[in-house]
């Protein structure tokens, strides 16, 4: 698949070194503007330039692993062909099969250790975050990841490149995709066909938090997230339902 333009062009990433570069970027996009969500789903374990080293090779490591056993991840970066930089990347999720056969199963934190807040705290973000997918989207379908463009190239067109990558590849088998969006994202996701079908308020109450939990709050408290859907190649007959709850094995024949 090859998606370029006359500044950029998108690759896959098949190497951990060249993963390394993308993490570099998706912590620089994170920081601006600030962006709770990433805090609580990437290892943060100090402040110091030599924590944050420490972090993004332990964050590369994770994720890089977990790309290696899932035969559904995609990772591509944009690379500025005049300079060699890194611009932005993402992982496309392309599922060819049902990825729920058993129904929702719990999301696990593999970045802080099990049985601490800082990993109940990311858990109980994710299993509220992507409850929704795995109830609605027991069928094959595609979704976007860790969407991500460095503050220096931002509206260039880079993140819509991103997008177009997967679209290449899942309009010819008419698949839906599905986004769990910032509302930072979602200009560039509606921008690419998709149409928010519900806003999602994370709720993180419970009785006698702790000091930890409520830093927590503080600094990770995530807006609305926003479920985004875009029916196959982005067409919006009247064929398409209200949401993707309501599609049936007709709805798309
Ligand atoms: C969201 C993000 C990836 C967009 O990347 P980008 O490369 O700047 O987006 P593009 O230049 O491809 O934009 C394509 C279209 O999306 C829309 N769009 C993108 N950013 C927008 C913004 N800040 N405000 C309004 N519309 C926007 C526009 O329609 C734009 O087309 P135009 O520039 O011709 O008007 C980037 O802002 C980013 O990395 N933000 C921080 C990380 C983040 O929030 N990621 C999303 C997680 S869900």
């Amino acid at each position: 698949m090859t998606v370029t333009s006359p500044q950029f062009e998108v690759k896959v990433i098949t190497t951990k070194e060249e993963y390394a570069r993308l993490v570099e970027v998706l912590w620089a996009a994170s920081a601006r503007p600030y962006n709770p969500v990433f805090t609580a789903v990437h290892p943060i374990n100090g402040h110091t330039p030599e924590d944050r080293a420490r972090d993004k090779a332990l964050d590369t490591d994770i994720r890089w692993n977990a790309h290696e056993k899932n035969p559904s991840s995609h990772l591509i970066y944009v690379i500025d062909k005049e300079t060699g930089r890194v611009a932005g990347g993402c992982e496309w999720l392309i599922f060819r099969q049902n990825p729920f056969p058993n129904g929702p199963q719990p999301v696990k934190c593999t970045w802080y250790p099990e049985g601490t807040e800082r990993a109940e705290y990311a858990e109980m973000m994710l299993n509220q975050a992507f409850f929704a997918r795995q109830c609605w989207f027991q069928r094959p379908h595609a979704g976007v990841n860790a969407m991500g463009v460095h503050p220096d190239y931002r509206r260039k067109g880079v993140g819509r490149l991103l997008m177009e990558w997967g679209h290449e590849i899942i309009d010819p088998l008419g698949y839906e995709s599905f986004i769990e969006g910032s509302p930072i994202g979602r200009w560039l996701y509606e921008s690419c066909g998709y149409r928010r079908v519900m806003g999602l308020h994370v709720d993180f109450d419970k009785p006698n938090p702790s000091d930890e939990w409520l830093r927590l709050i503080h600094e990770c408290k995530p807006p609305g997230i926003l479920l985004l859907w875009r029916p196959p190649r982005g067409e919006w007959t009247e064929k398409v339902p209200p949401g993707p709850w309501a599609v049936t094995e007709e709805t798309f024949k």
